[in-house]
């Protein structure tokens, strides 16, 4: 990784440059004006797209190529378009409800094709992992998960939670490897509860066995009456606003030698990160943590290992899904999104070139996945 090589207390008083938790109070409110001025122009090409703007893929992916790099390496306190996004949130998770209904509740006959659903991969809306030579979609995901038992260290008879289960994906798959794991799933996402529910009774499924438990509810409020030996929680801390508070949370779920493993969207910039254009249409209030700010809270659990997963897996994951999407069209296209369908498929498509661009950005060495092992402190 290249860094701005400026002398550190001189740095404190440029504008956009370094970290913007160490700038005199006049650089980080020029900086903060200036990261709202880049949030504008980004939203008003978003807005433009989503009008009906034409831009092809290649012209758009080359004008993420142009300027990202830039961003991420001299001024990423011009990444951050909303103050809230360098500070803890009130909440643990943020605009749940909102959540739910701008994104994990839309039609899932639009979102699993896309996701893909396949005998024992079920929707998985995380990343890949490609660089241990997947050739398909269904593949990288089992390779993520084959890495994530391995780092957390499952072993049969674990009862484990998935804290932000989705569609039962990661549960299903390691319960087809281990005959006597049992897993708990939490998730608001009541489609999402649905699908397992059917999963639940269909006896080609893993979640059949009677060693699943759905809990259909929000992080906010999670709470259970047993303690669990491993925890697992994959690409769910983008919705979380407060880490002391979600820390604090799980521990109290973990038995004393108990281990967890958070996997997330993470940047090797000083600062958070977040988009107004996903913050609008697609997360609201979604942020992507800077690498270190989970080891960085070490209260009620500590991290004692973590790793960088390069960029290039997600930017393949989010291709894939594009691809998918793409061609799904004639399949979803009648299905109720509240606003009409030419306009949804804007913002997706928005949505899916955008993230899966910027992921491949500086050979995806800036954004990326983090995954973090944590023990009780
Ligand atoms: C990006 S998806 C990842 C799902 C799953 N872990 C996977 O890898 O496929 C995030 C998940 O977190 C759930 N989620 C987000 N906010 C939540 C909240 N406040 N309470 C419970 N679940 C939540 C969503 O419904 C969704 O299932």
């Amino acid at each position: 990784m290249t860094s701005t090589r400026v002398v550190p207390s001189l740095q404190n008083h440029i504008p956009i440059v370094g970290d913007m938790g160490n700038q005199s109070p006049v650089a980080y409110k020029a900086t903060r004006l200036m990261a709202g001025a880049v949030n504008l122009t980004q939203m008003a090409l978003a807005e433009a797209y989503v009008n009906g703007l034409e831009i092809p893929d290649s012209i758009f992916r080359s004008l993420l190529h142009a300027t990202m790099p830039a961003l991420f390496q001299h001024a990423p306190g011009l990444l951050a378009p909303y103050e809230w996004v360098l500070q803890e949130a009130d909440h643990l998770a943020e605009s749940s409800k909102e959540l739910m209904k701008v994104q994990y509740d839309l039609p899932q006959a639009m979102l699993n094709p896309m996701l893909g659903d396949w005998q024992v991969i079920y929707p998985k809306y995380s990343m890949g992992l490609w660089e241990h030579g997947a050739v398909s979609l269904e593949q990288s995901q089992m390779h993520m998960i084959d890495q994530v038992i391995e780092r957390l260290g499952i072993k049969d008879g674990d009862h484990i939670l998935d804290f932000g289960c989705g569609w039962g994906c990661v549960p299903n798959y390691i319960l087809s490897k281990f005959p006597n794991v049992r897993m708990t799933g939490l998730n608001l996402s009541h489609q999402q509860c649905e699908y397992m529910r059917r999963k639940m009774e269909d006896p080609e499924s893993y979640l059949s066995s009677g060693r699943f438990t759905l809990h259909e509810g929000d992080l906010n409020k999670a709470d259970f009456a047993e303690k669990f030996d491993k925890i697992l929680s994959v690409g769910v801390f983008c919705h979380v606003g407060n880490l002391t508070s979600a820390f604090q949370k799980l521990a109290s779920f973990l038995k004393s030698d108990g281990k967890v493993l958070i996997h997330i969207i993470t940047v090797r910039i000083p600062n958070n990160m977040s988009s107004g254009f996903t913050h609008k249409y697609i997360f609201p209030h979604g942020r992507y943590w800077n690498h270190d700010a989970i080891p960085s809270h070490n209260c009620d659990l500590k991290t004692i290992d973590r790793w960088y997963i390069n960029g290039i897996n997600y930017h393949k994951t989010l291709t894939a899904w594009l691809e998918r999407f793409d061609a799904s069209q004639e399949s979803v296209k009648s299905l109720d999104y509240g606003m009409d369908y030419a306009r949804f498929r804007r913002i997706w498509r928005f949505y899916l070139l955008l993230l899966g661009t910027i992921f491949a950005t500086c050979d995806g060495e800036y954004n990326g996945n983090g995954q973090y092992l944590m023990t009780h402190s």
